[in-house]
């Protein structure tokens, strides 16, 4: 089938990828020219294993292409997917201007039928103004032409993100028009082989399960993190609650870490849309907002330990800080817990030794330009003449870290695991004082 995609990020990118990979062809576009002129050349803007191979190869067995040509690209495709972001506007809503322009582009170029899918993350009704924006602009043409528009909601993590496109839990298609469902069924039989993972509901429904999904493991996870400071409080170990609860089959062991916060280009942003949206009909959505203010609340945990452990003047103090993105196997630090513990550290006065595997760049746009903080090559080369070590993102490589070589390397001893990834005692032996999240150190 000849598919366009349209937006080339995050989503787009792997859903064009996958899709090529299993015979469809495909054309990803974008208007920024620049990632589309480096994708020609063969540079992969993010960072997404297992991704670079598969553009690779999709592209050399001319599946694949990448343009910034509108009118071709519509031109040549019967379903156009809409993979744009929706950020959150200052009010908390999904700013859904970047669809609403994609939806008057194909309006504009379209001459024949075309199935329009959103897989953007969108308010519940968004197809609907998707479709009355691409009525109007036909009208406007003076043109009737046919279309349907579904909504097609994308569930992949990021650092997993080929993997989960290949391998679905589950694919949602929303519409009410069988013949619609049809052709999409058409699209996904090629990843459903093993397991017939298709889910079929009318478009509300589709739209409100991505929000409902995102709402749901924010709200564990927040959970997890309230409770983690209680433990602290009462003398409790968080990491045996998670064991004991995970292993209670209607519960689960998903999504039950505390750590310093969630971040994400998804999560913080869809919970405030969707309580929003809800706020817009009148109805208030409590849990929602408990959930955010925990996740605010958590995001400074990390830097009031620090302060509590070393006085809240950090001015002849070196922090090494170990992972930025807002998770591992990703470069994406969109609201990343990093971003509030570092400047709250340079505000202080520390000096910061900061090492990622994958986001240093997208870093260094975001954080202050100051030489207070030393962009590092590896691990070792961040703990050097450190009075503190800080986990942020547990990246595998960070999961097993050699504390003798580590120990030798740093000034003071003391190491704020933001991840739970390692214990007391274990640290105790390298002379290390440990602190976590959640576990009480009377
Ligand atoms: N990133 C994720 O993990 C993830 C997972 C599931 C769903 N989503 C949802 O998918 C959507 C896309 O997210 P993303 O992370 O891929 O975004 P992104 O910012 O990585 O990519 C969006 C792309 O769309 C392009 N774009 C914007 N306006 C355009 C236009 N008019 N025409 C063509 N291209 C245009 C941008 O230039 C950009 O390259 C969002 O709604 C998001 O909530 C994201």
């Amino acid at each position: 089938m000849k598919i366009l995609i349209i937006g080339t990020g995050y989503v787009g990118l792997v859903s064009g990828s996958c899709l090529a990979e299993m015979g469809h062809h495909v054309v990803c576009l974008d208007i920024n020219k620049e990632k589309i002129r480096k994708l020609n050349e063969g540079v992969i803007p993010i960072y997404e294993p297992g991704l670079e191979e598969l553009v690779k190869r999709n592209v050399k067995a001319q599946r694949l292409v990448f343009s910034t040509d509108y009118a071709a690209s519509v031109a040549s495709a019967k379903v156009c997917f809409i993979c744009v972001d929706t950020p959150v506007s200052p009010a908390g809503h999904a700013n859904m201007s970047y669809v609403e322009a994609v939806a008057e582009s194909i309006a504009e170029h379209m001459e024949d039928y075309k199935i329009i899918v959103n897989k953007s993350t969108v308010p519940v009704g968004s197809c609907d103004t998707v479709a009355k924006i691409i009525q109007k602009k036909l009208k406007a043409r003076g043109v009737s032409i046919p279309f349907d528009v579904v909504s097609n909601p994308e569930f992949l993590k990021e650092g997993n993100a080929v993997n989960d496109f290949m391998k679905p839990d589950r694919v949602i298609i929303g519409t009410n028009n069988p013949e619609v469902a049809s052709v999409m069924k058409e699209i996904y039989d090629p990843f459903m082989l093993s397991n017939d993972r298709l889910i079929l509901m009318d478009p509300y429904s589709a739209e409100m399960a991505k929000y409902a999904a995102n709402a749901m493991l924010a709200t564990r996870i927040s959970f997890m993190n309230e409770l983690a400071g209680l433990c602290e409080l009462v003398g409790a170990d968080i990491n045996k609650i998670r064991k004991a609860i995970g292993a209670d089959k209607r519960i689960g062991p998903h999504f039950l870490y505390p750590g310093p916060g969630f971040g994400g280009s998804c999560f913080p942003k869809d919970i405030r849309a969707l309580r929003a949206h809800a706020e817009s009909l009148d109805y208030k959505m409590e849990l929602l907002s408990a959930v955010e203010s925990v996740n605010v609340r958590q995001k400074n945990v990390l830097g009031e330990k620090i302060f509590a452990h070393f006085g809240s003047d950090l001015t002849d103090k070196v922090v090494a800080v170990l992972g930025l993105a807002f998770k591992p196997d990703t470069d994406d630090m969109r609201e990343a817990p990093s971003l509030v513990l570092i400047p709250q550290l340079l505000l202080a006065g520390a000096k910061i030794r900061v090492f990622d595997p994958a986001a240093m760049e997208n870093a260094k746009q975001l954080l202050p330009k100051t030489s207070q903080i030393t962009w590092c090559e590896n691990e070792l080369h961040a703990v050097e003449g450190v009075d503190a070590l800080v986990l942020i993102t547990e990246w595998k490589q960070f999961r097993s870290l050699d504390f003798t070589e580590l120990a030798a390397k740093m000034k003071g001893r003391v190491f704020f695991d933001g991840r739970n990834q390692y214990h007391a005692e274990e640290m105790a032996k390298h002379g290390i004082d440990y602190i976590s999240i959640g576990v009480s150190r009377k």
